[in-house]
């Protein structure tokens, strides 16, 4: 599948390597080509870099994971018209770093990010996913020692089923629908509670295990 991520960071750069690795056409959205590459050139090896607009043209799905603070200007700048009809991942979190660290949500309980996404682009196929583990679990989560939960949040029930094939892809196998967009809500809130366990375990490789019966598909 032709893929376009949006976003240069850590997770930007994890899925973009575990996607090609997969045997899908990845490209790479950046704000400035030339800066990013300049940089640290390193980073960005064997990625096919592009301006967000150039990326999402030419994708059948595209992932958000920039910056939550620049996720509005990030997908406009890929523009409304390269998003329209498409699945769109959404990987990011609401942090706000303003005041330093620990950083703070700049939108929860009665609202999410992935919902202001989904009302700025309503023809977009927005599924929240992905945005409760580090970049390495994302992709590997057979790292951890037993099997871990991801979430899945979204109103268009095909975009979830690629959703759906994308993580089973990486290995998932615990893959809670939670429901609709707002379901995001849920979601973005567990970031303070990750941090504090980030801080408490010395360590960013961990995830929740959901335990119970019912089916989880
Ligand atoms: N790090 C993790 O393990 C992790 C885990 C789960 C979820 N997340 C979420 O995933 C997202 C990406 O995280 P990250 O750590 O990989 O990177 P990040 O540092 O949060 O974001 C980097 C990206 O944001 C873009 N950006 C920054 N300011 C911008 C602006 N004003 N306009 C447009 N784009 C702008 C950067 O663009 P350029 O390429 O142009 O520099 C870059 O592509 C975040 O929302 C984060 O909360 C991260």
């Amino acid at each position: 599948m032709e893929i376009a991520i949006l976003g240069t960071g850590t997770v930007g750069r994890t899925l973009a390597r575990a996607l090609s690795g997969l045997g899908h056409q990845v490209q790479v959205g950046t704000r400035d080509v030339t800066v990013t590459q300049a940089r640290e050139p390193a980073a960005y090896e064997g990625l096919s870099l592009l301006a967000y607009s150039d990326a999402a043209a030419g994708a059948e799905l595209v992932i958000n994971a920039t910056a939550g603070t620049a996720s509005m200007a990030a997908l406009q700048a890929a523009g409304e018209q390269n998003l329209a009809g498409k699945t769109l991942l959404d990987v990011s979190n609401p942090l706000d770093f303003s005041g330093g660290f620990p950083p703070s949500l700049f939108v929860k309980d009665t609202d999410s990010l992935g919902e202001q996404i989904q009302r700025a682009f309503p023809e977009a196929h927005v599924v929240k996913t992905l945005n409760t583990m580090n970049a390495e679990v994302m992709v590997n989560p057979g790292l951890l020692a037993t099997p871990t939960a991801v979430f899945l949040s979204g109103d268009h029930a095909g975009a979830k089923q690629q959703a759906r094939t994308l993580l089973e892809g990486f290995g998932w196998e615990q893959i809670i629908d939670l429901g609709g967009i707002t379901t995001a809500r849920g979601v973005e809130m567990m970031l303070p509670m990750w941090l504090n366990l980030m801080s408490a375990l010395g360590s960013a490789t961990f995830n929740w295990a959901v335990v119970g019966g019912g089916d989880h598909g």
